[in-house]
């Protein structure tokens, strides 16, 4: 049994759905459903007796410590976060209650859990923080890509938060023995993304005939790795990890946001021609995000050569594949379209004159 927690994202859900198609190992899946969880993601697995969904909140140590005790699980994945960094930039709060002090909360419960586990079992569980490369900081264009020993030097309240939790994890890994695995990945994109993100946003605003939003030069370099790629990689650190180590994850993908923002126009020209002409042309500059990081590259070496693990998909096949999910499920994206969901948009682009 594995205790899966933010199940019902963007990321958790993809690894969710990849496990059921996969393994008939069940899953918990913990999930506060905030904005950004969403139970459709999951309605394929619905009448699964190996899926067992729990709406619930990470901070909750009663809850916590009542799944554990129910369903024993040998593993604990924590993909719960508050995630968009835009959002962290208006509200930290709610990043420090869930990324912060909620992850503390899931430790110290496992702790007691793990504690009184018998030999077998206390040797065989992991505890698998997924993380991000923001906590690295922003590279220079010559400088090399991020590696495991890279200094942390997080940016935006976003990042400083999920640092304080890897931090956390390395001390309960340090101090209590915690056989804890820690995995920071680059940029995800796929189906189910919540469109706050680019690569979801530009499809749905391009779709709509709406401005596409290019916070500044739109040089600011991201490193781009299809979801069902970070997915296997987590599968990977968890059966074969050293515990307590770390394990960056990337796609060899760096890209510039205009690349990206092309390349999604290209593909939406050639599947979903418009009338009033190439999608591109939708393009529009507007106020850059404050403390905006240049550019994060990810030097995946260590998994390969450890693990044995490299990214299936190029960039092309895969916001090809991504492109066409949105477009075969226009369904999905009317109904995270919530009045949250457009209040966020109005609040997030209102200020943002053209630049
Ligand atoms: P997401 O925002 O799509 O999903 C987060 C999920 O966590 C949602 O289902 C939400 O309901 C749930 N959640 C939030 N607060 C919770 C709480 N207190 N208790 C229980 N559940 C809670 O995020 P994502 O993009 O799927 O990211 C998943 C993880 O991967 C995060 O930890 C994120 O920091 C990390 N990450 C994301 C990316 C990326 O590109 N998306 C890259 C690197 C790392
Ligand atoms: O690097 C990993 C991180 O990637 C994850 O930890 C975060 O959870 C995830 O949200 C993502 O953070 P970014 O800030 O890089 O992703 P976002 O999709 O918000 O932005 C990608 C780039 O596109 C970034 O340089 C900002 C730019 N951008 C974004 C939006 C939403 C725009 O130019 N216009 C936009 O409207």
């Amino acid at each position: 049994m594995l205790l899966v927690t933010g199940g019902a994202g963007f990321i958790g859900s993809n690894f969710v759905l990849d496990w059921c198609a996969a393994s008939d190992e069940p899953i918990v899946n913990l999930d506060k459903l905030t904005y950004a969880g969403n139970l459709g993601n999951l309605a394929t697995l619905k009448g699964n007796s190996r899926h067992v969904f729990v709406r619930g909140d990470i901070g909750d140590r009663t809850q916590v410590e009542a799944l554990l005790a129910q369903y024993t699980p040998r593993a604990v994945i924590n993909f719960a976060a508050e995630s968009h960094v835009d959002r962290s930039i208006h509200a930290p709060a709610d990043f420090i209650a869930t990324n912060v002090v909620g992850t503390l909360n899931l430790l110290d419960a496992i702790r007691g859990y793990w504690n009184a586990l018998g030999e077998s079992e206390r040797l065989r569980f992991r505890f698998l923080h997924v993380s991000t490369d923001e906590v690295y900081g922003s590279l220079e264009p010559i400088e090399p890509a991020f590696t495991e020993s890279s200094p942390y030097a997080p940016n935006s309240p976003y990042a400083a938060s999920k640092a304080a939790a890897d931090h956390l994890v390395r001390a309960y890994r340090h101090t209590y023995g915690l056989p804890t695995l820690v995995t920071n990945c680059s940029n995800n994109y796929g189906p189910r993304q919540f469109p706050e993100k680019l690569i979801p946003l530009m499809i749905h605003n391009a779709l709509a005939g709406k401005a596409l939003p290019i916070y500044g030069d739109g040089l600011n370099i991201r490193d781009w790795l299809y979801v069902g790629d970070h997915c296997a990689a987590i599968r990977a650190v968890l059966e074969c990890g050293r515990p307590g180590e770390t394990y960056n994850i990337g796609g060899w993908n760096e890209k510039a946001n205009l690349d990206i923002v092309h390349t999604v126009c290209t593909l939406l020209d050639e599947l979903r021609p418009d009338a009033g002409g190439p999608h591109a042309r939708l393009i529009t500059h507007v106020q850059d995000r404050p403390g905006h990081d240049r550019r994060y590259a990810i030097d995946a070496r260590k998994l390969e050569r450890e693990l044995g693990w490299r990214p299936a998909e190029t960039f092309e096949t895969g916001i090809r594949k991504t492109v066409q999910w949105y477009l075969d499920n226009p369904g999905w994206v009317q109904r995270v379209q919530s009045g949250a969901y457009r209040d966020w948009v109005a609040r997030n682009y209102a200020d943002r004159a053209e630049a």
